[in-house]
């Protein structure tokens, strides 16, 4: 904290609070503090500040000649140098300097509130808030208002603007939020504006050599702190990059509209939280919960139709080409395919079956002509009514495709009637799709023009939030790929479920690079994965597919696809092979049937962003525990106590690892399935193979087991 900082009004707002809260709710407003005209006075320097619940983490919030600022502390080193804030806006007075503050607040923050599904049932959320008005000091007034909630792992804050005379509309044409870093960190990123959306593989270099990143970033501090930068609750503003500027600050650089306008909105508006998470170990990024905790309560009245599960399809032959979605000879949505993956779907007690290809638009270039998708009519071949029926008859139900290829008008012209149709089926779940590449998402405009639109803007974040909102009025979850990036609006509309918006399994079926490395999916955890579950459709049996694909292959062991399902967390799961390879492989098949996707807890073991990571994780329904534990290229060995299970219960260990041979390269198949007692006093030596992994369920042992499985007396 700067000197200047220091010597002008300041006061400790919050004493280290380390009270551990039963699950109860207690919100406090510990102190309201009106400044209005005592500190005008000192307006050149004014300052306030508040702390985390344990003290150590601590905001400073200052105006330098009128202008905001904002640093963080972390045991009074700084995390973040004072860094601007401000708004710069059209049709009504800018928020970037001439600013005095008029009143502040203070509360603070304790209660546990239960997710319907996720990877940890209770979350507590525990932070003090601090809330400042700033005026303008010039004509014409104007009142905005910043908000900072720090929480012991990490910081979110925020701007208002309330409702007041010259803002009736206005827009913003730049956001003057700064991260200012105190070096040039290692970060693990991928690019802003890139055409692909974010499926890229995500770089590791110092902060210095990026221009502009999209977020989640994460990075590593010279003295070993971990750091994440995103945002919290998107709603109607547009999705933040970040831009760097000078060695190593970042700026928000917010994805414009087509006309360069950042954001129209309307007083009283508030902007999406900006976070910046702050762990000692990278595995306390993937246990924090701030995302979701800036996010607000659940909308949703009813949630009992919601429910995660895991799923089959037609889905991974198209990715393959050994069908199609088109029509014709090849096309995979008949129904004759659709009752053999509806048949299987039952024997192995999954919810679900994704058929894509069963609408009409996919023939010639469907993405380019998003404008021919019917999301009503089904190809004569694919029987929807009497498929609807069979699966009911089953216990399974269809998984609704609307690919959009970014086609928004004619969607949203048809997406009540597709909501209706499906409800009227008992279609629970939708994947939704939006094909389309950098700034070319189709708008019409009010002039009836077409204007292209990056898939991140505002314009699309109202999109994709009247989707969530319109299948929620007709009891339908949502699956989205080509999102946009999660800020964890699933709190609010627990609907949401999962999303792609990274590299998912189908880059290993047909990408000119290859296909993804062993070490991206021990990045993705690190990055991507802490805004949100992704359906990255882990389960590929058969690796190598040399007769569809003779160019790809899936970059792993198979030990390792199964760890997948424990690592990844998604509410919905796929089992994305085709049902003759797991047929073909029955044993380790049977992990896929047991694990499950709706989580009680959820504890990091082991954790290097980019060469390992162990997670377990308690199945909310059982007292089963599960552990995922994947390396990138290296073979290593990992001592992993049980701790967690509980105490003085005999338990199976169901283990699927890598066999003595495995190898990513020359043996993915080599497995070992064993069986072992445990305790919550032992440890397992979890031992990987190069780009491999290790999959264990464990669950109460019988009589039976015990008997079994003890070793033998002599
Ligand atoms: C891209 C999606 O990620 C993939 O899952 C889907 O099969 C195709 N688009 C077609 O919609």
């Amino acid at each position: 904290m700067s000197n200047k900082l220091n010597r002008v009004w300041r006061k400790e707002m919050y004493p280290p609070n380390n009270g551990n809260k039963r699950k109860s709710v207690s919100t406090r407003i510990l102190l309201v503090a009106l400044l209005a005209f005592g500190l005008s006075k000192c307006a050149a320097g004014q300052s306030l500040q508040v702390s985390s619940p344990n003290g150590v983490l601590r905001v400073v919030f200052s105006l330098q000649d009128g202008a905001p600022h904002y640093s963080v502390t972390r045991f009074g080193h700084e995390m973040i140098k004072p860094s601007r804030l401000g708004l710069v806006l059209r049709n009504a007075p800018s928020f970037r300097d001439g600013l005095r503050i008029v009143a502040s607040e203070t509360r603070s923050v304790d209660e546990i509130w239960t997710q319907p599904w996720g990877e940890k049932k209770d979350i507590r959320d525990h932070h003090n808030e601090l809330r400042i008005v700033l005026a303008r000091t010039g004509a014409p007034a104007g009142k905005m208002t910043v908000v900072f909630r720090v929480f012991d792992d990490g910081v979110g804050f925020r701007y208002e603007v309330a409702d007041q005379p010259g803002f009736s509309e206005f827009e913003i044409m730049d956001e003057l939020t700064e991260f200012a870093l105190t070096g040039d960190h290692t970060a693990w990123w991928i690019g802003g504006y890139w055409w692909n959306r974010y499926e890229y593989l995500y770089r590791q270099s110092p902060v210095s050599v990026i221009d502009t990143a999209s977020t989640t970033i994460t990075m590593q501090t010279g003295d070993g702190l971990y750091i994440s930068i995103h945002e919290a609750a998107l709603t109607d503003y547009a999705s933040m990059t970040l831009a760097r500027k000078g060695e190593h600050t970042f700026e928000a650089d917010l994805v414009p509209w087509s006309d360069g306008v950042k954001v129209k909105t309307a007083a009283p508006m508030k902007t999406p939280w900006r976070t910046i998470q702050i762990a000692d170990t990278p595995g306390e990024l993937i246990t924090s919960y701030l995302v979701l905790n800036l996010n607000e309560p659940n909308k949703l009245s009813d949630v009992t139709w919601i429910k995660p599960g895991k799923y089959v399809g037609i889905w991974w032959e198209m990715h393959l080409q050994t069908s199609t979605w088109a029509s014709g000879d090849k096309h995979g949505a008949t129904t004759a395919n659709t009752k053999r993956y509806i048949d299987f779907a039952a024997k192995c007690g999954f919810d679900g079956v994704l058929v894509e290809g069963w609408n009409i638009g996919w023939d010639g270039d469907w993405v380019e002509n998003s404008e021919l998708f019917s999301f009503t009519k089904a190809y004569d071949d694919f029987d929807i009514e009497g498929l609807s029926k069979y699966a009911a008859k089953k216990g399974v139900r269809l998984i609704g495709h609307n690919e959009t290829s970014g086609g928004i008008a004619n969607y949203e012209r048809q997406m009540k009637d597709g909501f209706d149709l499906y409800q009227r089926l008992g279609v629970r779940a939708v994947k939704t799709g939006y094909v389309s590449h950098g700034q070319n998402i189709k708008r019409i405009d009010e002039n009836g023009v077409e204007q292209r639109e990056w898939q991140h803007g505002q314009y699309m974040v109202r999109h994709y939030r009247k989707a969530v909102e319109e299948a929620a009025r007709h009891q339908i979850m949502l699956d989205v790929h080509e999102s946009i990036h999660d800020t964890g609006i699933r709190r609010t509309y627990p609907n949401m479920m999962t999303r792609e918006g990274a590299r998912g399994q189908e880059y290993n079926a047909w990408a000119n690079d290859g296909g993804n490395p062993p070490d991206h999916t021990v990045v993705i955890p690190f990055t991507r994965l802490l805004a949100s579950p992704m359906d990255f459709t882990p389960g590929i049996f058969d690796l190598l597919f040399e007769e569809a694909r003779p160019d790809n292959r899936v970059q792993t062991t198979l030990a390792k696809q199964l760890a997948l399902y424990v690592v990844i967390y998604s509410p919905l799961h796929m089992a994305a092979d085709l049902p003759e390879n797991y047929e073909a492989r029955p044993e380790p098949f049977q992990f896929i049937i047991d694990v499950p996707t709706d989580w009680q807890d959820t504890q990091v073991l082991h954790a290097s962003i980019g060469n390992y990571l162990t997670i377990v994780r308690k199945d909310r329904n059982s007292q089963d525990w599960y552990l995922g534990s994947v390396t990138d290229e290296a073979g290593r060995v990992l001592q992993a106590p049980v701790y967690f299970l509980q105490p003085n219960m005999k338990y199976v260990a169901e283990i699927y690892g890598d066999g003595a041979n495995a190898d990513w390269q020359g043996n993915p198949y080599d497995m070992e399935i064993t069986r072992q007692l445990v305790e919550n006093t032992g440890s397992l030596t979890l031992r990987l193979a190069p780009g491999g992994g290790q999959a264990i369920r464990f669950r109460p042992a019988t009589d039976e087991d015990i008997q079994k499985l003890s070793p033998a007396a002599d």
